[in-house]
């Protein structure tokens, strides 16, 4: 009733941005993404009659409250499907630091779910481990396979899943998260969501064009055409977060410093060294790369004051461990 998973993070090529339905996390447009091999999260899940009530080790200081309650819900979902009552310990451990800001919920679940999934006994394929990976956090479902990767919208539970256009072996291209700042952001990803399909007069407008760009994108990512991909997840990027600075209250997740990287970039693509950009929620900066200008890149950030990074290349679907976390 032990087992242990690791899963990778992953970036977006063509974001997920709101719900169609919230309760289930099944998106309003189909997303894609890259799993990447630098930022992970290795869980072990044990359940056990002996267990009084569900515990919960995020990086070493025990969960209480709403990040509890994710858990502990999920751990539900799980048992539902088990027909099991038993309650559980979770140890969970991210290789990069929480406090980066950069994304763990998608590391976090995808690992959760395997664990939690093998520790109840249940041998599920891919696609069903999505759609339970997915109902913890939507970019989750993403993060169970590796290399570039696509969540099918879908209507209902049973059709929103992620699926493998490429394996991380196909295309070989770089992916540096560049910390700008670790503040708090001040709305959560869910409310930002919430809020924006309510409130962003544009919100609309890029759900017409967002499915075409993905097909754009997918095709990119299958002739290895660097150029298209990197452009037009940059493109998505910008259009996402137009539907966050347009939302009410105005979500402006980008500082000062992200902008003043977001136009380096721009200008030293304009000098020859191709690079793209992406940005989540929150004030830090991806950069797209292939692998020939990773050394130039990284070391122009350094000259440029930027010293807080990590560079990725793609990476591997969740899979379980031998060795547990205790
Ligand atoms: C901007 O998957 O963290 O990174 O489903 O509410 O848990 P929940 O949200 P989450 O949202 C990720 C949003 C994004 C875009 C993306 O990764 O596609």
């Amino acid at each position: 009733m032990k087992a242990t998973s690791i899963a990778n993070s992953n970036t977006a090529f063509i974001k997920y941005w709101g719900k169609y339905n919230e309760e289930l996390i099944i998106p309003m447009n189909s997303n894609m993404s890259l799993t990447v091999d630098s930022q992970n999260t290795v869980t072990t899940v044990e359940f056990s009659g002996d267990y009084k009530e569900d515990e919960v080790i995020l990086n070493s200081s025990r969960a209480e409250g709403k990040e509890k309650e994710r858990v502990t819900r999920h751990l539900d979902l799980v048992r539902g499907l088990a027909k099991i009552r038993d309650r559980a310990k979770v140890v969970s451990k991210n290789n990069f630091p929480t406090a980066a800001g950069l994304a763990s919920s998608a590391s976090g679940f995808a690992a959760l779910t395997v664990a939690a999934c093998a520790a109840a006994g249940l041998n599920l394929d891919k696609k069903r481990l999505s759609i339970i990976a997915r109902q913890g956090s939507g970019s989750s479902c993403r993060s169970i396979y590796g290399g570039y990767v696509q969540w099918l919208k879908g209507k209902t539970s049973d059709d929103s899943y992620a699926v493998q256009i490429a394996d991380e072996n196909y295309f070989d291209i770089r992916d540096i998260a560049v910390v700008v700042s670790t503040g708090e952001r001040a709305i959560s990803t869910r409310e930002g969501m919430r809020l924006s399909i309510k409130t962003s007069p544009i919100y609309q407008a890029r759900l017409g064009v967002v499915e075409g760009m993905l097909e754009k994108v997918k095709k990119a990512i299958l002739a290895r055409d660097f150029r298209t991909l990197g452009s037009t997840a940059e493109a998505d990027a910008i259009l996402m977060h137009s539907v966050m600075m347009t939302t009410e209250p105005h979500l402006f997740y980008w500082e000062p410093k992200t902008l003043e990287l977001l136009k380096k970039i721009m200008k030293w693509r304009s000098e020859g060294l191709e690079c793209y950009f992406t940005v989540d929620t929150g004030p830090n900066v991806h950069i797209f790369c292939l692998p020939d200008k990773e050394k130039e890149i990284l070391g122009r950030l350094k000259e440029e004051g930027f010293r807080n990074f990590f560079a990725s290349k793609p990476g591997g679907g969740a899979e379980l461990l031998k060795k547990h976390l205790f």
